[in-house]
């Protein structure tokens, strides 16, 4: 049975016994900025299992699209997924666990005509907050499942809780028989040799959880859960989704077009750039922050693994086609924003090939000279220089650490990190203060001029040029930025020419106000991106640059002079320092 046969029979049988059928939910939670993805089907319903009413009633049955990337490191395996698809059906204080459990047991073995005798099933033990569910255990006998079939498990199999406060309950899980051996006479569903598979969770939702402990909810809801992916490849006899047509093709053109051959590699990229297309068709994008880092995440590892069975990074587009055709009739918004998905995906691939190409060369010679002197640690002042100089990700530091069987220290990285973070803050403040303070004419020009520079340092020396600090006088301005090297005599007058170029053209320098993402999505420069609010004020002049700035700017470039830069030296490790002045 094909993933889309096993959605619509879901979807029908619920109907036929009721229940409304309400569409998915955006990945992207509406109004919640507390959660990243939507990650369960119950998510967008919380309200409504707290009483509120649902205009669709109180039997509720859909299809969500979920993303969970908390488990992102192991995709590749042969189960682990980003993206997933999760039916669904819920109670909002109507039917409670007789019927759930009847209606669960009627869908898998005369819908999905599972043999019983594959069936186990678990249901809660029983605890000091909430009593052994002998209800379910019952109900379940009535239905048909063997007493041996199910086993009693305490809150760390049989409870679900989104996170740590809110609705919850004991639930009760459904697990499939694969046939395989048992691991030993004690296998159990519980036990993760591969013989048992859940495949459904009802959750009875009676309880409401806050910091001083559980209370009973108004109303008695059920909340199920059933995974597309895991169930279309059961019910076709495959070992991993990958082998089931939601996958088969992107899988099997990757054999094709790969070099090397991986079957990790070729997992992460079918896996990632699915998740990737689905999070960019409902609205996501790119960036370097929260749902953006993660999709940004996504998309570079991927990247990276196409790289590494060296598949031809133009075949992106060839790829992303075919996956789009594959899943265009489980998700029409795939095929309506075709063209946005291969813009986005492909920018970024550009935007990251740069990095990854300084990044990776920096990263050999560090490791090979480590090699020489007999380590075999990759300390964390070297991931952070690589993140910091070139805009390399510290996971992809870790991954070739890992590839190269050298150790590494996340640790010493993430304080450093910190450390850096909460410098640049302080820094940040005070440069705020002092800009605030005074502010005559020549600092405003010279805060103009550190916009031109920096726009000029990026396309004489490259992207990975990112402001590291900036400080103005009446008389000077200083700008330290990252580059790894000192820049020769031509770099350094293609810069001062660039910058001149720009001011006799008298580009008019306009201030605008935007929503951050949205500044981050149009390629807004920005040193502290974390502390600024959710509009912000951007400095844009003309098509040269876009900044996040407090200002003040002067209103057309052509007020600014002449710019010569008088010095330019080291700084800190992997930062230079210019000083220059307006004559
Ligand atoms: N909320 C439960 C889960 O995510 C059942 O839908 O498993």
């Amino acid at each position: 049975m094909k993933a889309i046969e096993i959605r619509n029979k879901y979807l029908n049988f619920f109907k036929a016994h009721g229940h409304s059928v309400i569409p998915s939910a955006p990945l992207i939670p509406e109004n919640d900025p507390s959660v990243l993805f939507t990650t369960a089907g119950m998510q967008p319903l919380v309200p409504y299992l707290l009483g509120q009413p649902h205009p669709a009633g109180k039997r509720l049955t859909d299809y969500q699209k979920c993303v969970r990337t908390n488990d992102i490191d192991e995709v590749g395996d042969n189960r682990h997924l980003t993206y997933f698809e999760m039916l669904g059906n819920w109670s909002l204080g109507d039917y409670f666990k007789e019927e759930s459990i009847q209606m669960s047991f009627d869908f898998l073995t005369k819908e999905l005509g599972i043999p019983v005798e594959k069936l186990s099933v678990t249901v809660f033990a029983g605890d000091k907050d909430c009593p052994r569910d002998e209800v379910a255990a019952t109900c379940w006998k009535k239905a048909g499942i063997q007493e041996d079939h199910i086993y009693y498990y305490g809150k760390d199999d049989n409870w679900w809780i989104a996170g740590e406060t809110g609705p919850c309950g004991p639930d009760t899980e459904m697990f499939y028989d694969t046939g395989k051996p048992a691991c030993s006479p004690n296998c159990q569903p519980s036990c993760d040799c591969g013989k048992y598979v859940e495949i459904w969770n009802n959750v009875f939702m009676e309880y409401y959880k806050d910091e001083k402990g559980y209370s009973k909810l108004k109303q008695q809801n059920v909340d199920t859960g059933l995974g597309l992916e895991r169930m279309t490849m059961l019910l076709q006899g495959k070992e991993t989704p990958f082998d089931t047509e939601l996958f088969k093709p992107v899988m099997e053109k990757l054999t094709e077009l790969q070099k090397v051959d991986k079957i990790e590699s070729r997992r992460i990229i079918a896996e990632h750039l699915r998740s990737s297309m689905m999070i960019i068709a409902d609205g996501g994008r790119p960036s370097n922050l929260d749902r953006g880092y993660v999709l940004r995440r996504l998309i570079r590892r991927m990247i990276r693994h196409m790289n590494k069975i060296q598949i031809d990074l133009n075949e992106l587009s060839t790829i992303i086609d075919l996956n789009v055709d594959n899943l265009k009739d489980l998700y029409p918004e795939l095929d309506k924003n075709r063209e946005t998905i291969k813009t986005v995906l492909i920018e970024e691939k550009d935007k990251f090939v740069k990095t990854l190409a300084n990044g990776e060369k920096e990263f050999n010679k560090e490791v090979a000279k480590l090699k020489q002197q007999g380590k075999s640690i990759v300390d964390g002042k070297m991931v952070f220089r690589l993140y910091d100089t070139y805009g390399f990700p510290p996971e992809v530091t870790k991954e070739l650490a890992v590839e190269n069987e050298m150790e590494i220290s996340m640790e010493e990285f993430d304080k450093l990190f910190k450390e850096h973070q909460e410098k640049s803050r302080a820094g940040a403040t005070q440069k705020f203060k002092g800009g605030l303070a005074s502010t005559g004419e020549m600092e405003t020009k010279y805060h103009t001029a550190t916009h031109l520079l920096n726009a000029a340092l990026k396309q004489v020396l490259g992207s990975h040029v990112h402001q590291r600090g900036s400080n103005i006088t009446e008389e000077r301005m200083r700008f330290d930025f990252s580059h790894p090297s000192k820049m020769t005599e031509e770099e350094k007058k293609q810069t001062e020419d660039l910058v001149n170029q720009w001011i006799q053209a008298g580009i008019p320098v306009e201030k605008l106000e935007m929503k951050k993402e949205e500044a981050i999505e149009q390629g807004a420069e920005a040193m502290f991106i974390e502390k600024y609010g959710d509009i912000v004020t951007v400095y844009k002049i003309g098509d040269i640059s876009l900044e996040l700035c407090g200002g003040p700017h002067v209103s057309n470039t052509k007020e600014l002079g002449h710019f010569k830069i008088k010095k330019e030296e080291a700084s800190s490790s992997g930062v230079r320092r210019i000083k220059a002045i307006l004559e």
